[in-house]
This record gives structure tokens, sequence and C-alpha cells, in this order.
């Protein structure tokens, strides 16, 4: 990314600081250090590459080059978001990933993995890791890598066949700083839904829901739960059917078993 891709990011978007690294540990832990020095927000960090890039539940997020990996540190107050609407986050966020994918990837089908995880084809194609900064209360870091141009022919093996990227899909490379624009009015345009009507972004997430009449197993700290997801409460829980009656998920590592 060069500086004329970082200005017009700043001038075509919600960024009031934009900055891209040739190499860092993660994107994420750069913006936690930003997060601790007074800068404008919402303020971007990517890398084109990261040596310790990281997923949820402590696992690490392959990107091979031409990967799209950065994060938005941000005050979701600043943009009318109130705090009980923080645990939609993750969907408006996976919500606007797969709308500009929509748009860039029109032939390919794209589903949400409640909360956030989107799908093409249904294999993974983002990843988002949202982090609340310690010492910071009211700031966020929405972290999140998109298979952009990094074909998954070179990817470790078991990625090759659970994942896919955009040049993949389209068989055709990809400007990523137009795919970065697009994903960041899209991810504005989502917080501004969910400001206004939680519902909007609600129904977004259950139109791609990519779980909803499937078996799933949910792994939680202490158990493991087997049903037929539901679908999407209206306040964003996954709602799934067990053999001890429904039950209401509000986090969880999920499988689909059939
Ligand atoms: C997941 O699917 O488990 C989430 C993956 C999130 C990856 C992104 S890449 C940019 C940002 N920096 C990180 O270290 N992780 C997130």
């Amino acid at each position: 990314m060069n500086t004329i891709h970082l200005h017009r990011l700043i001038s075509e978007t919600f960024l009031e600081q934009a900055s891209w690294l040739e190499q860092t540990s993660s994107t994420n832990t750069v913006a936690m250090e930003l997060a601790r020095r007074a800068a404008p927000l919402p303020a971007l960090i990517g890398a084109d590459q990261q040596l310790q890039g990281r997923g949820r539940k402590h696992h690490q997020w392959w990107a091979g080059s031409g990967a799209l990996t950065f994060s938005i540190l941000l005050r979701p107050a600043e943009l009318g978001i109130r705090p009980q609407q923080w645990p939609l986050l993750s969907m408006a966020t996976g919500l606007a990933i797969c709308r500009a994918l929509e748009a860039w990837l029109p032939g390919a089908q794209h589903h949400v993995k409640w909360p956030n995880d989107v799908y093409t084809n249904s294999r993974k194609i983002c990843g988002i890791l949202l982090e609340s900064v310690p010492d910071c209360p009211g700031l966020l870091i929405a972290g999140i890598g998109v298979n952009v141009n990094n074909s998954l022919a070179i990817a470790p093996a078991a990625l090759q066949l659970t994942a896919t990227s955009m040049v993949d899909v389209a068989g055709n490379p990809f400007q990523r700083h137009a795919v970065l624009v697009s994903l960041l009015k899209q991810f504005a345009e989502e917080l501004h839904a969910l400001s206004r009507d939680e519902r909007t972004v609600i129904q977004g997430c259950r139109e791609r829901c990519s779980l909803t009449g499937r078996l799933l197993t949910v792994q939680d700290v202490k158990s493991q739960l087997t049903g037929m997801c539901l679908g999407i409460d209206d306040d964003g829980a996954l709602r799934l059917m067990t053999e001890s009656g429904p039950r209401r998920l509000f986090t969880g590592e999920i499988q689909r078993i059939d």
C-alpha cells in the first residue's frame, strides 16, 4: 500500500488515520499500542506480512503474500453505538465483509458463519478478531484478515481443504487498495445501520447465515452441545434445538456435522 493509497483511504472512508507496515507481529497488537497514545480515530493499521497473526481462541492466522491483513481502532460510542450493542459488533463486521465480497465476486455464494467468519463457496475467506483494549475502556479493535491475492495453493495442507481466496474464486488478481476501500465503506455503513436499528444488521446476517438448518456441535469452555441450528435470535444469539430442549448461545466454537 503506497502513500497515495493511504491518502485515498482517508479521503474516501471514515478513517482519520492510516498506516501500513511491510512486516509486523500482529496488526491487532500494533493497534493496542496505538490505543495507548491519543491517536485520531478511527485509525487503520495494515501490514503486508504478519509474523504472529492471531485468530480467535489463540489460533494462529495464516496469510500468504497478497492477503489483506489490517486492524481498525475505533471508539464505537463516537459512531452512535451503545455499550449494550457491543455484542453485535462482530456480526456487523462479518456482514460488512460479506456484502463487500458479494460485489467483488458476484458469481459466488457468500455466507456469514455466526458470529463473524465469512465463507465463500463453503470455504473460509475472511477471519475477524474483535478485541477490547485493557486500560482503555470504550476502545475496540476490529482485526480483519481477507484472503485476496494469496492463493491457497501455497497454504498449509489443512487450510487448502477449508479456505479460499478471492484470486482462487475469480481466477484473476485484485487491486488490494480498491478492495480495502470497499470493505471500509461497507464496514462504516453497517456500523451506522447498527447505531440506527440493530434489527437491520441481524436480518442481514440471518439472510446469509451458513448454520441455519444444520446440525452443529458447539464447544464451550466447559461443555459440548449438539443440536439443530434454528437461526439467529432478535438479540443476535444463535438458537439451537438440542436433545434437552432449546438453547441460546452467545459464544462457542462451532462445527457443522452435516
Ligand atoms: C479468526 O478467524 O480466528 C480470526 C482471524 C483474524 C485475523 C486478523 S488479520 C489482521 C488482524 N491481526 C491479527 O493478528 N489478527 C487479525
